[in-house]
């Protein structure tokens, strides 16, 4: 058996205004997902239900290109549809595929790209490929848009892929930062990134003058946070994720739950900023804790009736385990 594991992300500054050209800074994160690869001769089989809203099994014929389900959740489909599509570009058969993830999928999290990384790592070592890390990530990303029809974020195939941190503008650049904690809270409102970059490019295209600085103030963001992490400045760094959540509705991509879930960290969970990660319209906010403060903030976020993950950033891209 051969297994490998790789994160999800957060975006912790820059989304939306990125699709612009203007800078991100995104993290991997110590969700994972974790996909092991056993010898099956004669068929092609994936086993998600180690997800959540647990399913039976699959059986995927390649040469047919379908999917046979018996008994399925959301989630078990989606994370089919990804690892049948890494098979198929790599001819990979006469297998048994075993996904288990800890990254809640369409929240925004990158759960899809991790289980592409996750997938094709474990096939590179079990088949002999001999692929890089770096043609593991360019891999995870063709294959990643491929299966979103054109869409697909460099940022979570980098950071699933090579860990750390990545600023992401015009190009990719590993940047070395400080470990911070943060405490994620999800909606349980699954997102369509598509619907709400399609959202804000028209804002955009209706209003220029207005959405252009907002895009501009939110790069500034993105690059004044870069010097505040590495100086340790965490409560300059808070005010400034409170700035960014501001700029991301006047965008119009923020919701009633989201912004519950903002607030009540800020509030009774006392955190030094809290702001909407990713595409918006559904899906995760983070909030920067004091020290030590996790616990306050996780159970404010609950009593918001969020879901909550406390979750440590900078962590390891791809790894083989066992
Ligand atoms: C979505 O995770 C982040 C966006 O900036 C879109 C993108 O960068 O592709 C909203």
């Amino acid at each position: 058996m051969t297994t490998a594991s790789a994160p999800g992300k957060v975006i912790l500054f820059g989304e939306h205004a990125v699709v612009s050209g203007v800078p991100a800074l995104g993290s991997a994160i110590d969700l994972r997902a974790t996909v092991s690869v056993v010898d099956l001769p004669g068929r092609v089989e994936i086993d998600a239900s180690n997800l959540r809203l647990m399913v039976t099994g699959f059986t995927v014929d390649p040469l047919a290109e379908c999917i046979h389900t018996v008994g399925s959740s959301r989630d078990a489909l989606l994370a089919t549809r990804y690892i049948s599509a890494v098979l198929k570009e790599l001819r990979a058969g006469d297998l048994r595929v075993t996904v288990e993830s800890r990254i809640p999928p369409a929240a925004g999290l990158g759960s899809s790209a991790a289980i592409v990384v996750a997938t094709l790592a474990a096939l590179n070592e079990h088949l002999g490929l001999k692929m890089s890390r770096i043609e593991i990530g360019s891999e995870a990303y063709r294959i990643e848009k491929l299966v979103q029809q054109g869409l697909g974020s460099p940022m979570d195939t980098a950071l699933s892929t090579f860990g750390g941190y990545q600023l992401v503008s015009d190009k990719i650049q590993a940047r070395k930062l400080p470990e911070l904690r943060l405490v994620v809270g999800y909606t349980e409102r699954a997102h369509d990134t598509r619907t709400e970059v399609a959202k804000v490019q028209s804002l955009r295209q209706s209003y220029p003058e207005v959405v252009a600085p907002i895009f501009q103030a939110i790069g500034a963001i993105s690059k004044r946070a870069l010097e505040l992490l590495e100086e340790g400045r965490l409560e300059e760094l808070g005010a400034l994720m409170n700035v960014n959540h501001g700029l991301l509705e006047a965008l119009g991509v923020g919701t009633r739950e989201l912004s519950e879930l903002v607030y009540a960290a800020r509030g009774a969970g006392g955190a030094m900023g809290a702001k909407l990660t990713g595409a918006g319209g559904g899906g995760c906010m983070i909030a920067l804790p004091k020290e030590g403060g996790e616990a306050e903030i996780a159970t404010a976020i609950r009593q918001a009736r969020g879901r909550t993950f406390a979750v440590k950033t900078g962590c390891e891209g791809v790894r083989l385990e066992g």
